[in-house]
C-alpha cells in the first residue's frame, strides 16, 4: 500500500521555479543538441528522426507559451523543420511520428499561425494514416520486417490524426485513429484493466498471430510505460471523440496502473517482472500517466473526477521526491532521475529521460491551470 500524500500549498510554484531554473540552463549547455537520455547527468544528441526529439521543443514551446519569453520561441522555432528534413533524408518515417510533430510542428502553428509548420504535421498524419492496415483495422509499428505488428505506444499518437481531421475537415483521419484505437480496445486491453505492448496480426487476415513481450517483461507482463501510454492515449481518443468506451477504458487502465504502484509511489518498469522489489523503477511512466489522470479528471463524470485528480497528484508528489527530481541540481541535465528506457535490451536504464521530463512538466503545467493541450 502507497504512503498517501496530499499537495501542500506552495509545491506547484516550487516546482515551476526549478523546472524554469534547470531548462534555462540546460537551453544554455545543450544549444541545438536532441536530448534523449542523460545517463550522468549529461543529455546526449540524438539523430533527429529518433522518436523523443519532439520533447525538448515541446518543453521549449510549452514554456513559451506560459511565459511569453522570446527565448523560448527563438530556441523552439525550428525543430519542426529540422525534424522534417531528417525524416525525408533518411526516408525512416514511421509510427511515432505523432510524437514528433504534435510538440514541434501542431503547437508551433497554433502559437503562431505558421503555416509551414501546419503543412508538416499535415504531411506527417498522412503519412501516419498511410500506416494503416486494412485487415486487422491497426496502424502499423515500426519499419522492416516487422510487417503487422502493431503496439500500444500508438495510442499517444493518435492525436496527431485527430488534429488533422480537425484542422483539414476531412474525417479520414479521424476514423483511422478510431479504427486503431477500437482495435486497441478489442486487443490489447485485458480484462484486469492492463494491456499487451506489441499485438502481431496476420496482415492479410487481420487475426492475431502471437503476443510479444516487446519493451516489458514477457507477452502477459505489464510494462508500466505501455500502461500509461494506454491510459492517456484513450483519455485523449475519448476528448477528441466523446466515444464513451475509450474513457472507461482509461479509467480501467487508470485503476490498474494506481493498484500496481509500490510503497512510495513509483512504478517498477514492469508490474509483472520476477522480483519485483528489486527491479528498477521507470519515473517516465509515473510522469506519463500522472499527466493522462488529469485528463481523466477533467472527462470524467465531476462527481468522480477528483480521484484521478488525487491520483496524479501523489504520482506528481512521488517524483518531486528527494530521491526522484533533479530539480534541486542544476547542473545536472535532466528533471527526473530513474528512468527506464529499454530494460530487456539493457539499454537506458536508471537514466532521465527527456519523455520523463516532458510530461513531468506537462502534468505540473495542468495543475497551474494550463489547459492548450499539446497530445
Ligand atoms: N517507443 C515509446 C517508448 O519507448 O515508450
Amino acid at each position: 500500500m502507497m504512503n498517501l500524500m496530499n499537495l501542500k500549498p506552495g509545491d506547484l510554484d516550487d516546482w515551476w521555479s526549478g523546472i524554469l531554473r534547470k531548462t534555462d540552463r540546460m537551453l544554455e549547455a545543450i544549444g541545438d543538441a536532441s536530448p534523449h537520455v542523460s545517463a550522468a547527468g549529461v543529455y546526449d544528441d540524438v539523430r533527429l528522426d529518433w522518436w523523443t526529439s519532439g520533447f525538448w521543443p515541446g518543453q521549449l514551446w510549452l514554456l513559451h507559451e506560459l511565459t511569453g519569453s522570446a527565448t523560448y520561441h527563438e530556441a523552439a522555432w525550428p525543430w519542426d523543420a529540422r525534424i522534417e528534413q531528417a525524416f525525408v533524408r533518411d526516408n525512416n518515417f514511421h509510427h511515432d511520428v505523432g510524437f514528433q510533430f504534435l510538440p514541434t510542428a501542431v503547437v508551433k502553428h497554433r502559437l503562431t499561425g505558421d503555416e509551414d509548420a501546419c503543412r508538416r504535421a499535415l504531411a506527417a498524419a498522412g503519412f501516419l494514416a498511410g500506416r494503416f492496415n486494412l485487415n486487422g483495422r491497426f496502424l502499423r509499428a515500426w519499419n522492416q520486417d516487422k510487417i503487422g505488428w502493431a503496439i500500444i505506444d500508438s495510442m499517444m499518437n493518435l492525436s496527431l490524426l485527430f488534429w488533422a481531421s480537425e484542422r483539414s475537415g476531412d474525417p479520414r483521419y479521424r476514423q483511422i485513429a478510431c479504427a486503431h484505437a477500437d482495435t486497441v480496445l478489442s486487443r490489447f486491453l485485458r480484462p484486469d484493466g492492463s494491456v499487451h505492448h506489441i499485438v502481431a496480426f496476420d496482415p492479410e487476415t487481420g487475426a492475431v498471430k502471437a503476443y510479444l513481450g516487446g519493451q516489458g517483461h514477457a507477452p502477459f507482463s505489464s510494462w508500466s510505460r505501455g500502461q500509461a501510454w494506454a491510459l492517456y492515449g484513450m483519455a485523449n481518443a475519448y476528448r477528441y471523440t466523446g466515444i464513451h468506451p475509450y474513457l472507461h477504458a482509461a479509467q480501467r487502465i487508470a485503476h490498474y496502473f494506481v493498484s500496481c504502484l509500490p510503497e512510495d509511489g513509483v512504478p517498477h518498469w514492469d508490474f509483472r517482472a520476477p522480483d519485483l522489489a528489486a527491479q528498477p523503477r521507470d519515473t517516465s511512466a509515473a510522469a506519463i500517466a500522472a499527466s493522462g489522470l488529469l485528463e481523466i479528471a477533467r472527462l470524467a463524470d465531476p462527481e468522480w473526477g477528483g480521484i484521478y485528480q488525487l491520483a496524479a497528484e501523489r504520482l506528481l508528489l512521488a517524483l518531486s521526491s528527494e530521491r526522484y527530481s533533479a530539480l534541486n541540481d542544476l547542473v545536472y541535465q535532466g528533471l527526473l532521475k530513474e528512468g527506464t528506457g529499454h530494460k530487456p535490451a539493457g539499454s537506458n536504464v536508471n537514466v532521465s529521460l527527456i519523455y520523463g521530463d516532458y510530461f513531468y512538466m506537462e502534468a505540473i503545467a495542468k495543475l497551474r491551470g494550463w489547459t492548450n493541450r499539446i497530445f
